[in-house]
């Protein structure tokens, strides 16, 4: 019997990634750069063993059905055929998220089970090639292996695609995250079929694709001038543009609810009375605010007003991926 344990902290994409070119080998259609936050993260245990007789995955001590397991086994076959390992696997998951609101992240559960994996079968991977291997589970979770700012290159094989870490000279440790938990009872769209409807029925989608390499070029100058301003401002551009390209898909979607909407009017009203914060928004209702840390308790005030306290959580930058153990038995 031997196990791996890694863990993995969630990002946060300031420049979206949004579609695919190869659904296998989760190929990206453009680049993407993240913030690798400390709120959430998920600690993954992987364990094989000659006594198991199948695959099976725990989700906060829950055993999966074969859904969810399948998606798993695929993902752990990756892993398997680079060292010729045949023994089946018990993977043991915890999200750690402050309050139970649907906040469990692909980025940080794919990157820490790209972690394990390789620590059980003592792959010895090099940071690129565990975000390349993380990708396959999720692409967000090639930057999750990174603390701090990180950049996906789209690359264009399986060899070429895989995140790096941008230099920031500790720009990260001047800024705020506050999420706004907003509950929908809408029906989700996965990020999964959300971006695969929009590249292939938006009309919309091609003006995506043409604005990125600007905005990436725009985040890393501003990253590299420590500019939150111009940070912010192409962070929320960046999150316009993404959920502008869902309302031209066939059939049309949004992920805005009405509170989403309001949580957004917040964001600007504040910067017209001087105080500096942009929002971005992923495959879901919630809304995350950065804002400089020294002023993360305006903005906390002011948005409290407005939404409960459990709805507001606050996350700074967070460290890259950790493996906790390796053993044998
Ligand atoms: C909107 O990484 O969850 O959060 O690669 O299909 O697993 P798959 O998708 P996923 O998509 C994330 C989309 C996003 C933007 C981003 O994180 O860049």
């Amino acid at each position: 019997m031997f196990s791996g344990k890694a863990k993995a902290y969630t990002n946060i994409a300031l420049i979206k990634y949004w579609g695919k070119k190869n659904q296998e080998l989760i190929l990206p259609m453009n680049n993407s750069l993240s913030l690798t936050l400390d709120a959430f993260y998920t600690e993954t245990t992987v364990t094989f063993s000659t006594e198991f007789t199948e695959d099976q995955f725990y989700l906060d001590n829950q055993l999966q059905d074969s859904k969810a397991t399948i998606k798993i086994s695929r993902f752990l076959d990756l892993a398997r055929k680079k060292t010729g390992c045949t023994l089946f696997a018990v993977v043991k998951s915890q999200n750690f998220v402050p309050t139970a609101a649907g906040l469990a992240s692909s980025a940080s559960g794919l990157a820490a089970l790209a972690g394990a994996v390789s620590a059980a079968l003592n792959l010895d991977l090099s940071p690129i090639a565990l975000s390349r291997l993380a990708r396959r589970g999720s692409g967000s979770a090639s930057r999750s292996v990174y603390g701090g700012f990180a950049e996906w290159e789209k690359g264009t094989s399986d060899e070429t695609s895989y995140a790096t870490k941008i230099i920031s000279n500790d720009f990260e440790q001047d800024l705020s995250m506050i999420f706004i938990v907003i509950n929908d009872a809408k029906k989700d769209v996965s990020s999964r079929d959300g971006m695969q409807r929009t590249v292939e029925t938006s009309s919309f989608y091609d003006g995506w694709l043409q604005s990125v390499p600007k905005d990436l070029a725009k985040a890393k100058a501003a990253i590299a001038a420590k500019d939150f301003t111009a940070l912010g401002e192409v962070t929320e551009a960046s999150a316009l543009k993404m959920h502008g390209t869902t309302l031209a898909a066939t059939p049309p979607f949004t992920y805005w609810s009405a509170e989403s909407m309001k949580a957004m009017n917040l964001v600007r009203q504040l910067r017209t009375t001087g105080v500096s914060c942009y929002f971005t928004m992923d495959a879901g209702p919630n809304v995350k605010v950065l804002v400089e840390r020294k002023n993360e308790e305006k903005v906390l005030d002011e948005l409290a007003k407005h939404f409960d306290p459990t709805q507001l959580i606050v996350a700074h930058a967070g460290p890259s991926i950790e493996i906790l153990s390796t053993e044998e038995a």
